[in-house]
């Protein structure tokens, strides 16, 4: 491997054909000394954590807008900035997210640190994170290391060991090859390469840049790296999920703030056991007041599990849940949405 020659002909990529990221200084104007703002940078950095560039795009866009500094987030409601995270998924990340605003409004009046060790004493920030935010908007050299780097230093470096056990030799290996010349640009040099070229099923070695180093392509299989030990099967949950109207309004409620989809707005459910519900079984647990209808499943998968919900279906009234306009229901996470949609959706 030859750290140097990778290192130019990778950059000389990204100088050509960096991506236009609505959080990103492009190659030209970092060269120029303009940085990016670390608000912005952390941001996109949490929210991409969970999710793709496209996805993520328009939240980031919707964010930026409406709290345009970290301390505009630190003043915003929890309930504001939950709604508005609502369809990115993790949302313990957005509680997360609070916490960190508000300790950089609090004890760094409204700056972000600049060194990794500052950034990593943030609520919060992850060793992920803190070094994405101090190589792209501070141009210091840290390791940035995430799935995508994981991959592609798989591949140069045909790394023989599986994950989740090789990660240590990954970051090491990636740690290799970071200097102190243009620490920001090669982060997301790597990051571009991971998500254009070096991608996870289909690699288009023959537009890379580096493939005169990789070693998993002159094995003639790049793409059976990373190695990865075999998973074990996702476990299966099951629940039952009220769709309860009134007229043009769902009943929805909030989730206990602890726990998956804490703090969330939700459709009323059972407990999610492991055993299946059959319609007449689940029909027979709705409480009485209503008269409840089977209007099919929606499943979902979660990182851990995936998710069935029985759907069940009724025009009535209910004490202590939120009555929300039907036009309203952006503000819940995708599986509630989803079952809202499909349960609604069946009855008409
Ligand atoms: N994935 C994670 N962080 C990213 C970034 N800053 N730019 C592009 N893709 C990313």
């Amino acid at each position: 491997m030859n750290a140097p020659t990778l290192r130019a002909q990778l950059l000389a990529w990204y100088d050509k054909g960096a991506r236009d990221l609505a959080w990103r200084v492009g190659p030209q104007a970092n060269a120029r000394g303009v940085r990016a703002d670390p608000y912005r940078v952390w941001l996109s950095e949490v929210m991409l954590q969970q999710t793709t560039v496209p996805h993520a795009t328009p939240y980031f866009l919707a964010f930026t807008a409406r709290w345009p500094t970290v301390t505009d987030l630190a003043n915003a409601l929890d309930g504001e900035v939950m709604g508005a995270w609502a369809g990115l998924g993790y949302y313990a990340r957005a509680r997360n997210l609070m916490a960190c605003a508000r300790a950089v409004a609090r004890d760094h009046g409204g700056v972000f640190p600049v060194a990794e060790e500052g950034l990593r004493a943030l609520p919060g920030l992850g060793p992920y994170t803190a070094a994405a935010v101090a190589a792209i908007a501070f141009d210091r050299p840290a390791n940035v290391v995430d799935g995508n780097v994981e991959r592609v230093m798989a591949r140069l470096f045909a790394v023989e060991r599986p994950l989740p056990g090789a990660k240590p030799e990954l970051k090491r290996l990636a740690a290799g090859l970071v200097r102190e010349d243009r620490p920001g640009d090669w982060a997301q040099a790597l990051m571009d390469l991971g998500a254009m070229i070096c991608r996870p099923r289909q690699p288009l070695c023959e537009r890379c840049p580096v493939a005169s180093h990789c070693a998993a392509l002159a094995t003639g299989a790049p793409q059976t790296y990373p190695r990865k030990t075999a998973k074990a099967a996702r476990p299966h949950r099951h629940g039952i999920a009220y769709v309860l109207t009134r007229g043009e309004e769902l009943a929805l409620v909030r989730r206990p703030p602890r726990g998956l989809l804490g703090g969330m707005l939700a459709l009323p459910t059972s407990d999610w056991r492991t055993g299946r519900w059959s319609e007449a079984e689940a029909l027979a647990a709705a409480p009485a007041q209503a008269d409840w209808r089977s209007v099919g499943e929606v499943e979902h998968g979660f990182t851990h599990f995936t998710l069935t919900l029985r759907l069940l279906r009724a025009e009535g009234e209910a004490d202590g849940v939120i009555w929300t306009p039907r036009e309203g229901l952006g503000v819940l996470p995708s599986v509630f949405l989803k079952a809202a949609r499909a349960g609604l959706a069946n009855l008409i």
